[in-house]
């Protein structure tokens, strides 16, 4: 979404569109998203529980859920779009191009196999090495890699502490060198050293493989310590992005003003938190206009009826609100 006039960007998601079809409704979860991320950018992407981050990520790599559907939109991959590979193609992109830490998937290790053997199973399954044997010294490299020794990986996963069992998993989403790894929340079960520690092996991955990280999360903390960009959704839809100084010393959405407002500043210890009142919609009967305005203290008229669209008010600076339409640079839609 910024204006860089260099390489096009390595992804381009131009007007994701997303929905569950299921019993009690088809709830639109995810809807005209659009953003770039740019080889060797960190994006966070941010939000309320329940708003989409991880459907859209999800989207993506084409894994959703039995009821979701992509109904909507291209995910263009150094131009090729995602959503128009057939299955085995896809396959050929999914761990190798882009790969997913999954939200929770330090637990999602088999407990009866030890971690070394189920990252040697992995390469083997992507054709990287033809035996367990053959991969053994890439599982080490791999681990290494994440700042656990080697030797660990003949252990079992009940012998790791979460942290570590997070390090394997950034470890095993490493595995097939892919160009661009989604963190979904990975540092959510993790006390506040551990988390400082995974940020920064992220960090450390990124430059020294020159990886592109969409970091999934709620804490904007966490966008401000590691990220270069921002992607701000709500109720399904992108609210706000930006450089990411631009979220802190600019925002424009109300629904930004009042998120950064939910965190506790460091640089003003007398600030008061204020949560935000009411709920996020829900997303199988939303508002007609602005999926905000229910709870937006800024709210007029217009922004019952018409949904705003994502425009560039300033470089690089996108909002979807109807309080910052004039003398916006361009529509998105
Ligand atoms: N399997 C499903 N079936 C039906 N609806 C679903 C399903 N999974 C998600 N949804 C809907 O999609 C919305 C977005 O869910 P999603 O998991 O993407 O949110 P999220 O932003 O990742 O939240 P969190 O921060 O809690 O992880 C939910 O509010 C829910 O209404
Ligand atoms: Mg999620």
């Amino acid at each position: 979404m910024s204006e860089r006039p260099t390489a096009p960007p390595l992804l381009d998601v131009r007007d994701l569109t997303t929905r569950f079809i299921t019993p009690e409704g088809v709830f639109h979860a995810v809807e005209g998203l659009s953003f770039q991320l740019e080889r060797g950018e960190s994006l966070g992407l941010v939000g309320e529980s329940g708003c989409g981050k991880s459907t859209a990520m999800l989207s993506l790599l084409r894994l959703l859920p039995a009821a979701g559907r992509i109904v909507g939109g291209q995910a263009l991959l150094d131009g090729t779009d995602l959503f128009g590979l057939d299955e085995s193609d896809m396959r050929a992109v999914r761990w190798h191009r882009i790969s997913m830490i999954f939200q929770g998937a330090m637990n999602a290790f088999n407990p009866v196999r030890t971690v070394g053997a189920q990252i040697a199973e992995a390469l083997v399954f992507h054709g990287l090495a033809q035996d367990r044997g053959e991969a053994q010294p890439r599982v080490d490299e791999l681990l290494e890699m994440v700042g656990i020794t080697g030797a660990r990986g003949s252990q079992y996963p009940h012998q790791y502490s979460g942290g570590m069992r997070q390090r394997a998993m950034i470890a095993m989403a490493l595995a097939c060198s892919p160009q661009v790894v989604i963190a979904d929340e990975p540092t959510t079960a993790l006390d506040v050293m551990i988390q400082a520690q995974i940020l920064e092996l992220l960090e450390r991955l990124q430059r020294e493989l020159g990886l592109a990280v969409i970091l999934v999360t709620h804490d904007l903390s966490v966008v401000a310590e590691v990220c270069h960009r921002v992607l701000v959704m709500y109720g399904g839809v992108l609210a706000e992005s930006c450089e990411v100084d631009g979220i802190f010393n600019q925002p424009l959405h109300p629904y930004t003003r009042r998120l950064l407002a939910a965190f506790p500043d460091l640089s003003r210890p007398e600030g008061k938190l204020v949560s935000i009142p009411g709920y996020p919609p829900r997303l199988n009967a939303l508002p007609p206009g602005c999926r905000f305005a229910p709870r937006c203290e800024e709210v007029h008229e217009r922004c019952l009826q018409e949904r705003p669209k994502p425009r560039q008010v300033l470089p690089g600076h996108w909002v979807a609100c109807h309080l910052h339409e004039a003398g916006a640079a361009n529509d998105r839609t």
